[in-house]
Parts: C-alpha cells; structure tokens; sequence
C-alpha cells in the first residue's frame, strides 16, 4: 500500500516489525508526528529497525570544490528544495518532482523516537557508506567520521491507546 503518512486510511491494524531503511527520514517535516504514527501501528512487543544515512553526512557537500570542508551547519532547520531528479550512481537525472529535504539532528530522531513511547535498545553508527555513490569520498577515511546508523527499539507491552 502507498499512502503519505501523515495522513493514512484508519484501521490498518498493528504490525510486529516496521522497518526503514536508507533516505526516508529526511522526507519528514514533522519527526515526532512522524514516530507517534509509526508506534500506533506497532503491536505491543514490536521492533522498529531504523537502518538510515547519518545525519553528519548533511554537514558536508561532496559536490563542491572543497568536499572535505563542512558547508552547512548540522543544526540548520531551513528544508532544502530540491528539483532534480535524485539518482543513486552519480548520474544526472535531470529535473524532477520539487520536494523538501528536512535536515534532523541524531538527538532530535532519537528524541522523537523515544517520546512516542517506544523503547531504544540499541543505536549503532557505522563508518560504511548506505547513501548516494558521491558520498563515497568519506568512506575509508583515518580520521572516520559516522555515514549511518542502526537504531533498534521495542513498542511496549502495554497496548498504545495515544495514537
Ligand atoms: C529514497 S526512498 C527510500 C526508499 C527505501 N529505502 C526503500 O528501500 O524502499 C524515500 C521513500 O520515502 C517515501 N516517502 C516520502 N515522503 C513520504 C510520506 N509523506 N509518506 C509516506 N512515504 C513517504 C517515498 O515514497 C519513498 O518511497
């Protein structure tokens, strides 16, 4: 089924397993909107796997003449519009579809997480690379920075009656 998440049919029952997976998050204005709909539709006992591109990696431009210099703020909250077609081997896509890209701190996505009730069990940052392949210059590097995470939480086993 595909549905804008902020505004979904009713009743699409409770399910033990949601996961997400690389360039979903940065799509969402409202982020603790955005877990508070996720755990309504958790079973008690459910995971979340989160498995997302960091957001240190926003910092930096691969595109400019200096790649290696940070260019935007990491607490910048202006959303980036975005037109072109997004392509994931480096090739131009030409124009696209316009939509906004909404930069989140990891405090904040950990933050909305946990305020929408679910428990964090584990978050991990790993120094591979799960994005676009232009983003691959930061990978291998000895002073490493994080380029994704994996972050696990359980919805309670006291039914949501919030959502
Ligand atoms: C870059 S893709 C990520 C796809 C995902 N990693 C996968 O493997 O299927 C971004 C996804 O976010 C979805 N998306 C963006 N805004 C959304 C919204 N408001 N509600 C539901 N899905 C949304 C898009 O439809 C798209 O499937």
């Amino acid at each position: 089924m595909e549905a804008d998440i902020y505004a979904l049919p009713d009743d699409l029952g409770r399910y033990d397993l949601v996961l997400i997976t690389i360039g979903v998050l940065n799509w969402m204005p409202d982020l603790p909107r955005f877990f508070q709909i996720v755990r309504g539709l958790m079973s008690p006992g459910a995971f979340l796997v989160i498995y997302e591109t960091h957001p240190m990696l926003e910092v930096f431009n691969p595109g400019s003449a200096n790649p290696f210099v940070p260019e935007n703020s990491y607490f910048d909250k202006t959303p980036v519009r975005i037109e072109e077609a997004i392509t994931y081997d480096g090739s131009d896509g030409g124009a696209g579809e316009t939509g906004y890209w909404f930069v989140h701190t990891l405090g904040e996505i950990v933050t909305a997480c946990v305020q929408s009730g679910l428990r964090l069990q584990c978050l991990q940052e790993h120094p591979h690379l799960n994005r676009e392949v232009e983003y691959a210059i930061y990978e291998n590097q000895t002073a490493q920075m994080p380029l994704c995470y994996t972050l696990v939480a359980e919805a309670p086993c006291v039914p949501n009656t919030k959502a």
